[in-house]
């Protein structure tokens, strides 16, 4: 019986070895590459998995399913990694281990492979995703223990099987690219007490190179973004690139995340997520002005940080991410509103929010005419909510 395997596949380096790797191992390697919005072009994938020793090779296109299913909800619990990070690489994972899940028990494979070190969240992403959904598929991981030590080897590897690899010099940053964000490690980002040089960075200008600024109008319905400047957009990803343009033209969206990876490492990232931040800034100030306080103060304090943390730990396929999903669907019901935002040299400012769910009465906030607020309902409410620590006072006072 041939040992059939479907690899996990972005035509790079290591996976282009990883074919002919796996080939040698005795195995039919079918590679699976997905466009996830990596701004790179996919057509020569199949033949080059080809010439590296693949007897198939599937490309597929899963960018709206990306934006919708994975980036939406992430987005709609306002999660970001240790505060900061929008998991644009933590993300994409989830899907790809699906497809290759699909693929795998279409071409009747018994094997699913990946690319991922032994030191990274990636592998965890994978494996996890890949067993929720198929227990009986074997992953294989040969980066974790293969024989070769540095790039230099495995460019000798190929050289010998003429795999077809780029001979150019590679920049020295390990990099990972969707439509939620860029991820870049590795190289000169390692010395923490240096700035990023300048070409780490990808889609984003620096500040001080941004023009004047530009407004955006963002218009949600129930959570989800459906127009960017009075243009509706049917397809979201559409929408998601658009913005990642507008914001990387006004450097909005770069992070240097010194993060805490789950197999205990700290290691520093530079993201780039203009489009992602953007569309969360302008969500949570809807959430603002839709939620009434009890719920906002419960979402905020058990949502977003929690749910970032278990996208960021690979349990994407676990019934808590669906149950939270649930939780912040429902809440989302009333998000739907404009928000207006001016972004200017990496700052982003909101002007304006309107919704027809706002909760906001300017006749009980205001301090000018035609205020309706009843002032004596304040001294019985300061007495009652202060009560505690009137009696801790007291006893205070007592000695
Ligand atoms: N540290 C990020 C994460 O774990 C990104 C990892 C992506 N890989 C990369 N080569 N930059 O989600």
């Amino acid at each position: 019986m041939v040992k059939r395997v479907v690899l996990a596949y972005s035509g790079g380096l290591d996976t282009s070895v990883l074919v002919r790797y796996l080939k040698e191992k005795g195995f039919e390697v079918i590679t699976y590459t997905a466009n996830v919005g990596q701004r790179e072009d996919l057509s020569k994938i199949p033949e080059k998995a080809k010439l590296s020793g693949a007897v198939e090779s599937v490309v597929e296109d899963l960018r709206e399913e990306f934006a919708r299913e994975y980036c939406l909800p992430t987005l709609r619990a306002l999660a970001l990694y240790e505060g900061k990070y929008p998991l644009s690489a933590s993300l994409s994972r989830p899907l790809i281990a699906k497809r290759l899940v699909y693929w795998a028990e279409r071409f009747k494979a018994k094997y699913v492979a990946h690319g991922s070190t032994g030191k990274g969240n990636d592998q965890v992403r994978f494996e996890l995703s890949v067993w929720a959904l198929n227990p009986d598929l074997e992953v294989l991981a040969p980066v974790r223990e293969w024989e070769f030590k540095s790039r230099e080897e495995e460019v000798e590897y190929a050289k010998k099987f003429k795999i077809p690899v780029k001979v150019t010099k590679e920049k020295p940053y390990s990099i990972d690219e969707n439509l939620w964000g860029v991820s870049i490690e590795c190289g000169p980002l390692e010395d923490l007490t240096k700035e990023p040089p300048r070409d780490t960075y990808l889609i984003t200008v620096p500040p001080e190179e941004a023009g004047e600024g530009e407004e955006v109008e963002l218009e949600f319905e129930e959570g989800t973004p459906v127009a960017l400047n009075g243009k509706r957009y049917k397809l979201l990803h559409e929408l998601v690139e658009e913005l990642n343009r507008v914001g990387g033209r006004n450097a909005i969206g770069r992070i240097d995340l010194l993060e805490d990876r789950l197999v205990g490492i700290k290691s520093r990232e530079i993201y780039e997520s203009p489009g992602a931040i953007i569309l969360y800034k302008a969500l949570e100030e809807l959430y603002h002005m839709v939620l009434d306080r009890f719920s906002l103060d419960y979402f905020l304090r058990n949502v977003p940080l929690e749910y970032a943390k278990l996208v960021y730990e690979g349990l994407w396929f676990s019934p808590i991410r669906e149950a939270l999903d649930k939780l912040t669907g429902e809440l989302c019901k009333r998000a739907t509103g404009k928000v207006k935002l001016k972004l200017y040299k990496g700052n982003l400012k909101v002007l304006s929010r309107s919704s027809p769910y706002s909760l906001y009465e300017e006749e009980l906030a205001t301090y000018g005419e035609g205020d309706s607020f009843e002032h004596l309902a304040g001294k019985y409410f300061t007495k009652v909510f202060g009560l505690p620590l009137k009696v801790l006072g007291k006893r205070r006072v007592e000695g």
